[in-house]
């Protein structure tokens, strides 16, 4: 109760994880709690502050009434260079080591009563790894959310960290165990997945020779750390995840599936603060006006998220399987997705695919994903891309590259019936022969059927939380 008896907004700080892919759900989370009536502080560090204010503009930092932004320093230092991913081990090192400190003063900042426009801090929403915020919540007495924005297979096999390292099956005894079939062990003990998961189809971190490796030590501390926190929200919904969830809520005191957050965001009338944005690079225009060019279900959408690398040689690989399975594609090729300095398309792919190409660095893509004229998605298999894909019914194919998107690949792939693998050592012949498969093949229509029935059952699962959402 306020002055003169007014009761003020709860007032929610959310903190994501300052990489793309956790930034974009906790923004729509957070758009959702001010919906709800919520008074929101969205911290970003200072880099991505910078980095949306080049990518997006000044405004897209101001805030609204209710909403604000503040920062807090990640503890690295930087160059200049704001476009260049950050490197996600040091960035977790430094979060965890350094970020307590500037959290605990931004707390104390906004619970301060002299600033009387802003309502005393009543809870604390935060990245399933930033963990270390669960220690400025139980000091300061405010309740604290962990939200994984992970897939709830990932969740649970992140939280079998422990026992791998405890059973001995990571790290890795030398590194030949990364080729000598070790990968394919089978692991049929981890309740809720499937009893023929292997090795290689959970998360990447374990693929480690180091004892003192960084992610291993910070996967395994941070999910120990998450019985601490009220509760815990995944981006997923009941259907999809069942099996997994109902274990995970043996384990935890709460879990929640809330998602997809993206159904939801999307039945928020426009107030302003839907169009604020996310995006660390800069969009290029134009994707959408090409794609309204082009025939329904007739382009194979290439995207690999905003922290997959490769090497020149399979940028070069891609470039020809998609000419060669003379498919129309849209591929976004981020200014630093290949290591290195000489990754260039061949000067051959480019003239051979030019009516039937578009090369962009940077997409609107859960527009893109539900255009019409979109076929199937060669993704890197991120939860939200995943996630997107699905809500747009749009079948995948698959090219993992690091974390749970190997389990999520696993899942999508044999469980869910939308999406075909590739090597990981990716050939020309596979991709075209995945992308005429998906755009022409039995097996590809069979799987867009799939990808469609579950996208209707995403649609029921936010259609139920949309009851929710209207009422106080
Ligand atoms: C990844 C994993 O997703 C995550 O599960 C893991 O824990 C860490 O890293 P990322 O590579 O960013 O993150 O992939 P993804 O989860 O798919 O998120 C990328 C986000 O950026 C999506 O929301 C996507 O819509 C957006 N994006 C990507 C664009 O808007 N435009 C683009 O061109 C590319």
């Amino acid at each position: 109760m306020g002055f003169l008896g007014v009761v003020k907004k709860p007032h929610v700080v959310c903190i994501p994880y300052p990489a793309q892919g956790h930034i974009n759900p906790m923004l729509k989370l957070a758009k959702l709690l001010h919906y709800k009536g919520f008074h929101v502080t969205f911290v970003n560090t200072e880099y991505n502050h910078r980095r949306l204010v080049k990518s997006r503009g000044p405004d897209s930092v101001k805030g609204l009434p209710g909403f604000r932004f503040e920062t807090i320093p990640d503890g690295l230092p930087h160059s200049d260079d704001i476009e260049a991913t950050q490197h996600i081990p040091s960035l977790c090192d430094s979060t965890r080591k350094t970020c307590l400190s500037p959290f605990r003063n931004l707390l104390s900042k906004l619970n301060d009563s002299s600033s009387s426009d802003t309502p005393p801090v009543s809870c604390i929403v935060s990245d399933g790894v930033m963990s270390f915020t669960l220690t400025a919540a139980q000091e300061c007495g405010i309740p604290e959310v962990l939200f994984w924005t992970t897939s709830a297979c990932g969740f649970m096999s992140y939280v079998h960290y422990p026992h791998l390292i405890h059973r001995g099956l990571t790290p890795l005894k030398d590194i030949n165990y990364l080729t000598n079939g070790y990968l394919d062990t089978t692991i049929d003990w981890i309740p809720g997945l499937v009893k023929d998961i292997r090795l290689r189809d959970l998360p990447s971190f374990l693929r480690t020779t180091d004892p003192d490796d960084i992610m291993l030590d910070f996967v395994k501390g941070e999910v120990q750390r998450a019985k601490k926190a009220e509760a815990i929200i995944l981006n997923t919904f009941d259907a999809l995840e069942h099996d997994v969830l109902n274990v995970l809520s043996f384990m935890f005191p709460r879990v929640y599936s809330i998602g997809p957050l993206q159904l939801l965001h999307n039945q928020i009338p426009e107030n302003g603060l839907k169009s604020i944005g996310s995006n660390l690079w800069q969009e290029q225009p134009g994707c959408l006006d090409w794609l309204d060019s082009q025939k329904p279900n007739s382009v194979v959408y290439v995207n690999f998220g905003s922290i997959t690398v490769m090497t020149p040689e399979q940028l070069v690989e891609f470039a020809w399987g998609l000419a060669n399975s003379n498919q129309t594609f849209l591929w976004v090729i981020r200014p630093d997705l290949v290591v290195g300095d000489s990754a260039l398309l061949p000067p051959k792919f480019i003239t051979d695919t030019r009516e039937r190409g578009l090369l962009a660095s940077w997409c609107p893509q859960e527009q893109v994903l539900n255009h019409p004229s979109i076929g199937a998605f060669l993704t890197h298999n991120g939860w939200n891309s995943t996630i997107e894909s699905i809500c747009g019914g749009v079948p995948m194919i698959c090219w993992p590259f690091f974390a749970e998107q190997q389990t999520n690949c696993r899942y999508v792939c044999t469980e869910w019936g939308m999406g075909m693998e590739i090597d990981s050592n990716v050939k020309r012949d596979e991709v075209e022969s995945l992308v005429k498969q998906i755009m022409e093949g039995e097996k590809g229509k069979e799987m867009k059927k799939r990808t469609l029935e579950w996208k209707k059952k995403a649609e029921e699962a936010t259609y139920q939380d949309a009851f929710t959402l209207g009422k106080s």
